[in-house]
């Protein structure tokens, strides 16, 4: 057993041991504590597979031009014994946060019954949010799901070429109080293997750096901004994505769309204190204080690392699948390399907090700024390495 480089925790260090000591990847779950009532949740946790066999070949990510591909070992759990559907306690929820840390961030809760409802998904999201005080936080420039306005239907229609959320980006970053878990339901699921969605550990990305440049980022911050995202005029972005299903479409007021906001790049996790890179191609506009080229060689550095396989994982979609993942230690995409399927997810986001520093600093409360021109691949995207995938015109 090894503790994760950087993990700090107020907890103390035999239970985070036992706890760390669970969330090996590739274990079943067989200890004493399976015999307790609650923690019947994690009967049958397992490691995500990884059915390479049934993915096709050659899809490309259109951050670094190259196939995709995913190596991390650790990163995921399965817990096939949580029926979502049913009522939580606080403890309850409290293990199945614990082994989410366990897991660097993703829970794929498999096995839902058929008849689970978008009512059972926002109750099951309802009583996490009232575990950590918080509120479900609807998106803020797309239209709410007509049953729940607290849910983010995300469609691809069949031969939708540009859709929606398919470049990495962390939930919220544009916003002052950022997202801590998603919890995503499939509606309308693609064939096994194809439209999954990516995760890259950007904590993991952070611990790979070396302690050189860890250090020359650490006190950097960045504009994250909603309009780079989801501005009119681009062709290729998430508003032209929303344009093209039957359903999507945007809320009336986006305030959001006015102002940018200021981030940390390397954020510190309030549950298990391990630093993140948090920057995006998505939503992450410039590095404060920098000239142009600086931060756009540093941004393109930073989302093309966060992209190595190294540090990634996939979730294959099956019906009656629900995955949550935590946007502090995680980038995600909707990978997008089956586009004669129709795929339709339901999301519930929770309202987290002003991302903080190593130094306990957060900036996002406070410090905006007039909202960057939308372009998607602005800043990040537009340097040499990049151009062959940007020219692709796909969509965040
Ligand atoms: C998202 O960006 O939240 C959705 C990811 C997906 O569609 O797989």
């Amino acid at each position: 057993l090894s503790l994760k480089p950087g993990l700090r925790s107020s907890r103390p260090i035999g239970q985070m041991l036992r706890r760390s000591a669970l969330g090996l990847a590739g274990r079943r779950f067989s200890t004493a504590l399976a015999q307790e009532p609650a923690a019947r949740l994690l009967e049958g946790r397992c490691a995500l597979a990884q059915p390479w066999s049934e993915r096709p070949k050659g899809t490309i990510d259109q951050m670094t031009g190259r196939e995709v591909q995913t190596l991390s070992k650790h990163l995921g759990c399965e817990l096939p014994s949580v029926d979502l559907t049913q009522s939580f306690n606080f403890e309850e929820l409290e293990i199945i946060k614990q082994a989410s840390d366990d897991a660097g961030g993703i829970v794929v809760f498999s096995h839902q019954k058929d008849t689970m409802t978008i009512h059972d998904h926002t109750r099951f999201a309802r009583q996490l949010v009232a575990s950590e005080d918080t509120v479900l936080e609807p998106h803020a420039v797309a239209a709410g799901h007509p049953l729940d306005s607290d849910v983010l239907e995300i469609v691809r229609e069949a031969n939708q070429h540009v859709v929606f959320g398919e470049n990495w980006h962390s939930d919220h970053s544009f916003m002052g109080l950022t997202a801590s878990y998603s919890i995503l339901r499939i509606d309308d699921c693609p064939r096994f293997g194809v439209n999954d969605t990516l995760f890259s550990s950007t904590e993991d990305a952070f611990d790979g750096l070396s302690q050189t440049m860890q250090n020359l980022i650490l006190d950097l911050n960045a504009y994250h901004s909603a309009n780079k995202a989801y501005g009119v005029g681009h062709p290729g972005n998430s508003l032209a994505a929303m344009e093209g299903t039957d359903t999507m479409s945007m809320l009336a007021e986006t305030p959001i769309l006015e102002s940018d906001v200021l981030q940390p790049c390397v954020t510190v996790h309030p549950r298990t204190g391990r630093r993140s890179i948090y920057v995006s191609p998505t939503f992450t506009t410039h590095v404060d204080g920098m000239k142009p080229e600086e931060s756009k060689a540093i941004l393109l550095f930073l989302c093309q690392w966060i992209a190595r396989p190294e540090f990634c994982t996939r979730v294959s979609w099956r019906p009656n699948q629900v995955v949550m993942w935590d946007n502090r230690s995680l980038s995600h995409k909707g990978l997008a390399d089956e586009l004669t399927e129709r795929r339709a997810v339901h999301r519930v986001t929770v309202r987290g907090v002003s991302p903080q520093n190593h130094r306990g600093e957060s900036f996002s409360l406070t410090h905006k700024t007039k909202a960057a021109q939308g372009g998607l691949f602005e800043g990040v995207m537009d340097m040499p390495d990049a151009a062959t995938a940007a020219a692709r015109h796909m969509s965040a």
